[in-house]
């Protein structure tokens, strides 16, 4: 490990080192993982201020990260774990985020796919939207104000963004299931979700984005443990699995279907 490295290792659950540049490096055993990048340009659909300056990379996304000793096990459970991470600063005033995009619909069920977050390093503003895919329409909409160790479960149903809203990188991981692909045209039709995260006199704001016809108000969501999923705050997702934690929930969302009910979701999702 090099002078100036940052240390990720314990959250991470395997040995991940970032540079003074947001790269990632990985250590001994795990799988050396090549980023997919998202610049600028890419992202200038769902942006409050397309013609604004920015980072000209907003972030890294390293897909089926880990150890190699468990790459049989993960993609046998149809699983994928990956790390993110997204450059501190600003479009004109919009904080650096990631583009967003909705889950399909699981095969032969009345959900769609769950994924869990946990942060890594820096800050993290995650936006969560129910419905207004279609019509428009936003049933709820929620945010997690997060820091390193704390988890997010990312309900059926429910579009999402990352946002950076720190002066430094923001690392994060997600487990989700392998076997499907996000679905981003609802989020660039209507030019990003229904609010947009921008600094105002050094502070976070919420602007309503007037391509949706309803705006509720931001619910906040607190950082929890779920002792249900066998995930807890503070403690790597990557370990938890590794212990056994059961994330089939994943790849099987009606495993968790009372969990869902007492999010007040139900079957079918409209
Ligand atoms: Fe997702």
């Amino acid at each position: 490990m090099g002078e100036g490295l940052l240390d990720l290792t314990k959250l991470a659950g395997f040995p991940v080192f970032m540079d003074d540049k947001g790269r990632l490096s990985f250590g001994e055993g795990a799988v050396q993982v090549e980023p997919d990048v998202r610049k600028l340009k890419d992202a200038s659909s769902v942006l409050l201020y397309p013609d604004e300056d920015g980072p000209e990379i907003l972030y890294w996304m390293y897909r089926g990260a880990g150890l190699a000793k468990d790459q049989r096990a993960i993609a046998d459970s149809s699983l994928r774990f990956d790390l993110t991470v997204l450059s501190p600063g600003t479009i004109g005033s919009e904080y650096v985020k990631t583009v967003g995009h909705y889950h399909p619909r699981v095969p032969g069920q009345p959900w769609s796919y769950p994924e869990v977050y946990q942060v890594l390093h820096g800050k993290a503003h995650f936006l969560l939207q129910r419905g207004g895919e279609v019509t428009g329409q936003v049933e709820d909409f929620a945010v997690a104000e997060f820091e390193a160790g704390d988890i997010l479960l990312i309900p059926p149903f429910y579009g999402h963004v990352t946002v950076n809203p720190a002066d430094g990188y923001l690392v994060m991981a997600n487990w989700i299931c392998r076997d499907f692909s996000s679905s981003y045209e609802p989020i660039r039709l209507r030019k990003g979700v229904a609010y947009y995260d921008v600094e105002y006199k050094g502070q976070s704001i919420f602007m309503p984005n007037e391509s949706y016809e309803s705006h509720p108000k931001p619910r906040l969501i607190k950082p929890t443990d779920y002792p249900k999923l066998g995930l807890f705050r503070g403690q790597s997702m990557y370990t938890a699995w590794q212990n056994g934690a059961d994330l089939g929930f994943l790849v099987k969302p009606s495993l968790q279907e009372d969990l869902w009910r007492e999010m007040g979701l139900t079957p079918g999702g409209y």
